[in-house]
This record gives C-alpha cells, structure tokens and sequence, in this order.
C-alpha cells in the first residue's frame, strides 16, 4: 500500500490538510498528446502522482512506447498506451480527468493565434469524442490558443447535451508559475512561499498578474512592476524563441499542468479550499470565459473568485486586455459552430 503524503500546493496557501494516499479513490486521468512535448513528461509527473490509479497515454502515434516506458515506475497508477483514432475511446472510458497537451506548439515569430487553425480541428475532435466516453470528465485544455480552444470545447458539449460549466479549464497555471518566479526573483523572497493571481487569459496582454497581491509583500517599484507584467506576459515568447525552432514551453509546462490536475485531483477527492487560476466560464467580467482563481471541489468548479482590489495599472491592464481575448473567444465559437 502506498505511503506517500502530499502537501497541497495552492495559490492561496491556506490550507495545510495533509491527504494520504493510501485511502484515495481510483481515479483514472487520460492525457491526450501524451507522446508530445509536453505529453511526455506530463505522463511522467501524472504517473508519480499517488492520485492516480489508472493512466491512459493517447496520441496519433508513439505512445505504446512511451507507455511501456513511463509504466516501468514503481508508483500506484496503472499505465496503457492508446495510438490512433480508433482507440481513443478506450482511452477516455471512466476518464476523471482528460489533459490535453495536443497540437502544434510555436515557432519563433508566431503568436498563439497562429495555431488556430491546425489545433482548432484536433481540439474539437478530441472534445467529440469526451462527449461520447467520458462525459462528465473534468476537462484540462492546455492545446493553443487556449483563449479559443477552451470556448470550442465548451460550443462541442454544448451541442453534444454534455456541457457542464463546472468541468471544463483552460490550464493558465504556467502563467502562475512564471510570475511567481520571476516575482520571487526581483522581490527576494523564497519562491517556495510566493503565491501572486494570473487573471485574463493565456496570451500576451490577455495574461495579466496581480503583482499587487503578490505574497509575501515587497516594496517594488512601478517600474519594476511593469517589467514583472511585461516578463509574465512574454513568458512564452522568451521559450519559443530560446528554443529556436524546436518548439515552445515544455517541461515548465508539464510541471505546471502537473500541478493543475493535482489540485483537480484533490477537489474531486473532497480535500477543501483547492484553489488555482484557470481559464474558465466566469461572470467576473462581461467576457464569457475569464482566468481568475478558481476553487475546486467534487464537481470541477466549486467556486469562480473575484478580482479583489486592482491598482489603476492592473485596471488599465484589464481594460485593454478586454477586446483581444473577446475576440479570440468568438473565434473559437464560430469555429465550433461553423464546422
Ligand atoms: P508537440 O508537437 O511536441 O506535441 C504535440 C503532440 O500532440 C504530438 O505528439 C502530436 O502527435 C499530438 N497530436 C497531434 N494531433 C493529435 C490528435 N488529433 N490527437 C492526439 N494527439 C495529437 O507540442 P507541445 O510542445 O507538446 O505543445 C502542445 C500544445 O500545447 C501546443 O498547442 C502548445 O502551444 C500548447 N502549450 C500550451 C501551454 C499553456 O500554458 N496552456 C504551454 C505550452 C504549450
Ligand atoms: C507558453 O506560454 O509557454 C505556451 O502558451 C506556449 C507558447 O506558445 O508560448
């Protein structure tokens, strides 16, 4: 029987309840792009993490290798590997939860945008077939651009009767741990106990922190302020561009949906006060689909968070993000309605 103890890891460090594993529900989590850049150490990290009772690795080809490799280690979970379309089915049945890390990812001088129109077509056929086999699944979109994608898969289970509000993220949480980072880095404070909300949504201005509730405090200056916001924003940018070519974010952004479906994990499983940011239907604003915190419970979303106070900057950074992401949402739409 399994030992292991994990420490919830939330943006609002409040909660210190330990939860041993050893009485854990099965829970069964498919990643779909499992053998991609991401999807590959993401299946690593989700196959360390005692939540897990069942892994299902798919992708259009790679992943029996993978999933032979990756079913190796000696932890909970038991692995299968699903290559092509006619076994994505099995992959999703009894799913809990469905990551999805699948599409092209950026090449330098791309924005997110750009991938729209290859990764719009796989979202939306992945999303079909949740609404066939797992419908009630909590669904974590981090495929680009999610601005649009998370609004497509929400038009697909809409139109397949399965759409639950409550199960369907958009994975901003790298956004989180690029702020904090770079937050911890320019305040001088240990990145272990900074906690700072990434609201918006997931692409250049749309990404927008709240350094100024940023924890533990720091006396920053404006102008420090502004490169922080500008760094987080560009964050991706900064990868795809470093990587010359050879794709954008990958182990950062297995890290980080590691730690999104860990929370979700946690909320199903009844551990309390979950929270995390995340892309999701909101009415915190006038826009349909919002990041802001998030706390997660038995059904997905238990509760969408406020903004709290927003400085005049943040205020200004939310206005001129307003117009970019509502458009990106009703491209999304359309897509889905029109295909
Ligand atoms: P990658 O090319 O390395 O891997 C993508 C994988 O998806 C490949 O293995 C490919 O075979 C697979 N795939 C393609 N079509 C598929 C389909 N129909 N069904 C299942 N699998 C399919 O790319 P990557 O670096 O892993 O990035 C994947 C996506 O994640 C990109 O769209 C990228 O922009 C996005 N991304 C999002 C965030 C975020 O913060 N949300 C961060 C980094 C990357
Ligand atoms: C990221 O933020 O790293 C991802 O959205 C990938 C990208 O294209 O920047």
């Amino acid at each position: 029987m399994l030992k292991s103890i994990i420490r919830r890891t939330s943006i609002s460090g409040t909660s210190r309840r330990r939860f041993t594993s050893g009485s854990a529900p099965e829970r069964k989590v498919a990643v779909l792009g499992a053998a991609g850049g991401i999807g590959q150490p993401l299946s690593l990290l989700m196959k360390l993490n005692p939540l897990v009772s069942r892994l299902a690795l798919y992708d259009i080809a790679g992943t029996p290798g993978v999933a032979a490799d990756v079913s190796h280690i000696n932890t909970r979970s038991e692995v299968a590997g699903f290559a092509g379309e006619e076994q994505l089915g099995q992959a999703l049945e009894g799913a809990d939860i469905v990551i999805i890390p699948a599409g092209v990812p950026r090449k330098p001088g791309m924005t997110r945008d750009d991938l729209f129109n290859i990764n719009a077509g796989i979202v939306k056929s992945l999303c079909t077939a949740i609404a066939k086999y797992c419908p009630r699944a909590l669904v974590n979109m981090i495929s680009n651009p999610v601005n649009s994608t998370v609004p497509i898969a929400a038009e697909v289970f809409k139109k397949a009767g399965t759409y639950d509000e409550k199960r369907l993220f958009g994975v901003t949480t790298l956004d989180v741990v690029r702020a904090k980072t770079f937050y911890a880095g320019k305040a001088r404070v240990n990145v272990a106990e900074v906690n700072v909300p990434v609201v918006g949504g997931h692409a250049g201005i749309t990404i927008l922190p709240l350094f100024s509730q940023a924890t533990p405090t720091a006396n920053l200056s404006d102008e420090e302020i502004e490169a922080l916001t500008k760094r987080t924003q560009d964050g991706g940018t900064e990868v795809v561009e470093a990587k010359a070519g050879k794709g954008s974010a990958t182990l950062s952004m297995a890290y980080a949906g590691a730690i999104f479906a860990d929370a979700c994990l946690k909320g199903l499983n009844g551990v309390p006060d979950v929270v995390e940011c995340s892309f999701v239907q909101s009415n915190v604003t006038e826009l349909p689909f919002f990041a802001s915190k998030v706390r997660l419970g038995e059904n997905g979303v238990e509760e969408v968070l406020g903004l709290g106070q927003l400085t005049d900057y943040e205020k200004k950074g939310l206005e001129a993000l307003k117009p970019e992401l509502l458009s990106s949402i009703e491209k999304g739409i359309k897509f889905a309605n029109a295909n």
